[in-house]
């Protein structure tokens, strides 16, 4: 052991249903002594994922899951205090899978040293990061909408979508979006430059909506939310357009996040083409040269990174609990 005590949030009952904040609990805990080629990393930056809540469920299976007294995990960015790895010397920005924790002391192969440039750190965690490279995955490889076609974008004002309006419409693509309230929708619109923005929550049918603003139907839909608005979306697709699976943040909280939808006929009649991806089954290579072309894209301008900083690690577990809320705009990142 250090002298050195680290705070770390850890679960301390199996939620059910809607996550709280009180379903974790910040403590205090000391550090183990370094030993060779250990490296003690200060957390600054940590990021809360909606995938973090499949870790929660209770049942085994995509993901493997946290019990209450364990300490959460994801992604994080720190900065290297003490090394005996002289690839990380002292006062080294690094990415880490150890979130959710003030320091920690692990190997230089756990942590990936941010390349040298003049891009905020916490981006790491979000446009050059994990929902970046999402947006990034199912815009430029999966659907590639086209000048002229329409794509429409569930979860839009969030990470991932909030990114993916912006590559899609730096295709020509007409940009239909899904939030869950008006400022959000007014922000989708003037900000984040989507042509027309559905609000789930108060705008009746989608469907009256898609056939208003696409009478012609979807060539593509990026799903980040999956349940009623999926299989609501299949019947608005024409026929051979494109869906692309990314995430199914509605069902997360249900208890049977892994629900198909019920019209999924449809596919057949209307020769539609349904593709999954999973950033997470990326080679290291193939996330850095992703991460550069949104870095690239980020300088120029020709994107923004819109992000909601929420201050503190005793804020994490409310953080995190408000992205299924829809608390926040863009990517939540919290500094610690
Ligand atoms: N395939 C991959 O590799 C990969 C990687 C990262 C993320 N994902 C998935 O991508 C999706 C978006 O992730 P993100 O990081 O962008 O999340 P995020 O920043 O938390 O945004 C998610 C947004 O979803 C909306 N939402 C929350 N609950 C909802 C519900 N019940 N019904 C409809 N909308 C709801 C909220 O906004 P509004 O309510 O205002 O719409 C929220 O802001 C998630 O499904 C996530 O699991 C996939």
């Amino acid at each position: 052991m250090t002298d050195m005590i680290a705070r770390q949030v850890q679960l301390c009952r199996q939620p059910q249903g809607h996550i709280r904040a009180d379903d974790f609990e910040l403590v205090e805990t000391p550090l183990p002594a370094l030993g060779a080629g250990d490296v003690l990393v200060r957390n600054t930056w940590m990021s809360v994922d909606p995938y973090m809540r499949l870790v929660l469920t209770g049942q085994d299976g995509f993901v493997p899951q946290k019990r209450p007294g364990e300490v959460m995990d994801g992604a994080a960015v720190g900065i290297v205090e003490q090394s005996g790895d002289p690839a990380f010397p002292v006062g080294t920005l690094v990415l880490s899978a150890n979130g959710w924790r003030s320091h920690f002391v692990a190997k230089g192969d756990a942590l990936t040293a941010l390349p040298d440039t003049d891009a905020p750190p916490q981006w790491y965690l979000g446009v050059l990061g994990l929902t970046g490279i999402t947006a990034w995955l199912g815009i430029e490889k999966v659907l590639l909408p086209a000048a002229g076609e329409t794509i429409l974008i569930s979860g839009a004002s969030g990470a991932v979508g909030s990114i993916a309006v912006q590559l899609a419409k730096q295709r020509g693509a007409k940009v239909l979006a899904t939030c869950g309230s008006d400022t959000k929708a007014r922000w989708l619109r003037e900000d984040v430059g989507a042509d027309a923005v559905f609000n789930y929550r108060t705008g009746g049918a989608l469907s009256d909506f898609v056939r208003e603003a696409a009478p012609d139907g979807l060539d593509c839909y990026f799903d980040n939310v999956g349940g009623s608005m999926l299989e609501s979306a299949f019947d608005l697709m024409k026929s051979y357009g494109r869906i692309g699976l990314c995430g199914a943040i509605s069902q997360y909280e249900t208890g049977d996040y892994r629900r198909g939808p019920a019209n999924f006929f449809i596919a057949i009649e209307k020769s539609l083409r349904l593709e999954g991806f999973n950033a997470f089954l990326l080679t290291p290579q193939e996330n850095a040269d992703i991460a550069r072309d949104l870095a690239d894209r980020a300088q120029s301008g020709a994107i923004r990174p819109f992000e909601t900083v929420v201050d503190g690690l005793d804020q994490a577990a409310a953080a995190f609990a408000a992205l299924f809320e829809g608390g926040y705009p863009g990517k939540v990142v919290v500094s610690i």
